[in-house]
């Protein structure tokens, strides 16, 4: 990977980082100066996704956060590189819900979302917590979503809305317990975006997507830990 390790460097990584708003907040903490770990599904994926961004400070990790074993080799892999993780964005996730509603779904398709919206973050955020650990003050951001707030649940997007009302909830355990290690943990909705999950006709670029990701990764108030956010704005749960 060759990532170039210096303590005074900051270091963020961003699951799902290849494309959308994943890429955008790549995108925008290099140009807070971080050095940036973009992780994938796969290396093809994060080596084109790289290409674009022309910066020497962006390095390929490939990371499918459904499934542990690539979970544990992204450690092990980052380990060997790293003294400390600085932030960790848990942004990858999926939409499986075209076609169903809350009386239809089954259990595979509920399962689906979870794993990888929920669990995929929890099991992230475990597996990274030695790097973390090792941080002056570390960071952990959801990427969470307004259809996963008890006002915005909707039948018609059932796994979605639960596995982010779920992210949501462990936003605020995560931050309870990495409280005592001086980790903040925080949730955040994008808004709309024009993404391939989006859809063309969102109302938001993915730049706009990923401004309070970026805040939260660099200027937001430790103090505001286990909150959801959008807009740089505090919201309700
Ligand atoms: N777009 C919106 O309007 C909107 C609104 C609210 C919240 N969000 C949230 O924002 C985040 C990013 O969404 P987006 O709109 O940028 O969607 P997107 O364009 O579909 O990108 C999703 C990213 O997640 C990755 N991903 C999916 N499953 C993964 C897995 N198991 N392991 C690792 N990576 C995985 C995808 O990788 P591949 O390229 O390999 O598929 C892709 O990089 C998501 O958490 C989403 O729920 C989006």
């Amino acid at each position: 990977m060759n990532v170039n390790s210096n303590q005074q460097n900051k270091y963020a990584l961003v699951t799902g980082g290849n494309k959308g708003i994943g890429f955008a907040i790549c995108q925008g903490l290099l140009k807070a100066g971080f050095e940036v770990i973009l992780a994938a599904r796969s290396l093809d994926k994060a080596k084109a996704a790289i290409n674009e961004l022309q910066s020497s400070q962006v390095h390929p990790l490939v990371l499918d956060v459904a499934d542990d074993n690539s979970i544990h080799q992204a450690v092990d892999a980052l380990r060997q590189e790293l003294g400390q993780l600085d932030v960790l964005i848990n942004n990858a996730g999926i939409y499986p819900d075209e076609g169903v509603n809350i009386l239809t779904i089954d259990r595979n398709l509920l399962g689906q979302a979870m794993q990888t919206n929920t669990f995929g973050a929890i099991q992230t955020a475990q597996a990274f917590l030695p790097l973390l650990e090792k941080a002056a003050v570390a960071r952990i951001i959801n990427v969470s979503s307004g259809y996963g707030a008890l006002d915005g649940l909707s039948a018609d997007v059932p796994s979605y809305c639960l596995s982010k009302l779920a992210l949501n909830g462990a936003t605020i355990m995560l931050a309870k317990a990495l409280q005592p290690k001086g980790i903040v943990v925080y949730a955040m909705c994008p808004g709309w975006v024009r993404t391939d999950m989006g859809g063309a006709s969102a109302t938001r670029s993915p730049e706009q997507g990923a401004d309070t990701a970026i805040w939260l990764a660099t200027v937001a108030s430790p103090d505001l830990s286990g909150n959801f956010f959008r807009d740089r704005q505090e919201i309700s749960y």
